[in-house]
């Protein structure tokens, strides 16, 4: 039987599943940490890449490998192929300013029309996550790293590119999905555009992975560079997580998922690419030829452990703590924007609590609170993305958040109607694997991997939960001064 692997080099952390090639068949699998911060130097991912391999047992018996990873991340590299500086992540809001100017700049000065310029150039509104904001960012505040700048790659691109060799910058490669996270590709005509690039770098002649059609093969492994990776291994295009995750649900048009990782993202494949000049859903593109439209926020699982540790308890207790407080917590409401926000687009707000009352100020209410608050927020990416038309379906609940039940719970009343969650996984690396399958297959579909054991939730709906949300968000808008 042929064994394929696939991994996910997230933001916490570094995941390899490995897996039957033809049936998707879970054979053996390892994970090792990634450091804190919102700027990590990328060896760090090669590191725990190396760790994870070896937690797994070794990857010489697999036949193709795919790396799915964490989007945005700015890799910028000297003509030697050497890092220049840590890696800006897709949660560092330092380039928040960077996005506006760039924002105004395509539009002459007039933001709406920038706004729309972008969301046509590059399928989204630039927000501080994307990488090109990035790239302004460091020609502003780091010029001389930015003279230095030869190359510019992803995190996904940059392991890949290791992989194989590292035999100079002509020879990075990227997929479509992450590509169009860049801000400096164009997901409906898929071109780069170095005319973007150069209005934020200064630059546009720097070496850019070439960008490598969804089965097909991106490669080889070198071999000796990370013990237990044999040469020869097929390399795949991979992914960026969001479209590796979709791969590994196998989702298809009508499907939405829910996934409460690091991000929370809400997420559609849709044939066509998408547009949205408003900055709320993000028209990236997936990995198998198709669209994803995302709504993504900077605030997710970490506002259930934000919670915990408020409250001193673990997660279950947690989760116990918010099934026992009545829907809507007697109007004690989280805003949980603790570290910035992109959707909305806050990138200074922090989280705030409102209604506070002797009768509020339990456990039980704090706990409802934070699991309402998450899923407000997400139900609001939701509602961004039924405004461009897509309609949802079957609505998957996915990511660490989705364990919680107190999460599965709540999200039928918060979102209004049914839920599916299907079994633990690790989905972004299940797809990065799916994807290394199919290329090995050479087929014109990915392998058909069934998954049985998708559970369904359903409640009471409870609109006057988002009513009393969207007032205190707006609120605390306000008070920022964003409103
Ligand atoms: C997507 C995004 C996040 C990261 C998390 O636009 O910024 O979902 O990909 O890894």
């Amino acid at each position: 039987m042929a064994l394929v692997a696939g991994v996910d080099s997230s933001t916490q952390s570094c995941k390899v599943v490995v897996r039957d090639a033809r049936t998707g068949e879970l054979v053996r699998s390892g994970r090792a940490s990634h450091p804190d911060g919102t700027a990590v130097h990328p060896d760090h991912w090669w590191t725990a890449l190396a760790a994870a391999v070896k937690d797994a047992g070794g990857l010489d018996d697999v036949s193709a490998l795919s790396v799915g990873g964490q989007q945005h991340g700015m890799v910028v590299l000297d003509p030697r192929g050497e890092v220049i500086r840590e890696a800006l992540l897709w949660n560092d809001t330092r380039s928040a300013g960077a996005a506006e100017d760039l924002i105004r700049e395509l539009g002459d000065g007039d933001r709406e029309a920038g706004a729309k310029a972008w969301a046509e150039a590059c399928g989204s509104v630039l927000v501080a996550s994307l990488t090109i904001t990035k790239l302004r960012w460091l020609r502003d505040a780091e010029p001389e790293n930015a003279a230095r700048v030869a190359g510019v790659a992803l995190p996904h691109d940059w392991l890949t590119w290791r992989l194989a060799g590292a035999q100079g910058l002509d020879t990075l490669v990227t997929d479509r999905s992450d590509a169009s996270g860049t801000g400096y590709w164009s997901p409906s005509t898929e071109d780069y555009r170095r005319d973007l690039l150069e209005l934020a770098l200064g630059r546009g002649d720097v070496a850019l992975p070439r960008v490598v059609p969804p089965a097909e093969s991106a490669g080889t492994t070198a071999g000796g560079l990370i013990e237990g990776v044999p040469a020869g291994i097929v390399l795949g295009p991979g992914a960026g997580d969001n479209a590796a995750a979709a791969l590994g649900m196998g989702m298809r048009p009508g499907d939405v998922a829910l996934s409460i990782g690091t991000s929370g993202v809400v997420s559609a494949v849709t044939p066509r690419p998408t547009a949205d000049a408003s900055g709320l859903v993000n028209g990236f593109a997936d990995a198998t030829g198709q669209f994803l439209a995302l709504g993504v926020t900077l605030n997710a699982s970490r506002i259930l452990d934000a919670a915990c540790r408020l409250l001193g308890v673990d997660h279950e207790e947690l989760s116990r703590l918010a099934l026992a407080a009545p829907p809507g917590a007697d109007g004690l409401a989280l805003v949980p924007f603790f570290e910035g926000e992109r959707t909305p687009n806050r990138p200074d707000a922090t989280a705030a609590l409102h209604g506070m009352t002797l009768a509020t100020t339990t456990p039980e209410h704090l706990a409802r609170a934070a699991v309402e608050g998450l899923l407000c927020s997400l139900a609001d990416g939701l509602d961004a993305l039924r405004e461009h038309g897509i309609t949802a379906e079957r609505i998957f609940l996915i990511g660490g958040g989705a364990q919680s039940e107190a999460v599965r719970r709540i999200a039928p009343a918060i979102l209004g109607t049914e839920v599916l969650v299907p079994p633990t996984g690790e989905y972004v690396a299940d797809g990065a694997a799916r994807q290394a399958a199919w290329v090995l297959s050479g087929a014109a579909e990915p392998p058909d991997w069934g998954r049985e054991g998708t559970e369904t939730f359903s409640a009471e709906p409870t609109p006057h939960v988002r009513e009393r949300y969207a007032e205190v968000r707006e609120m605390h808008a306000r008070r920022l001064g964003q409103g």
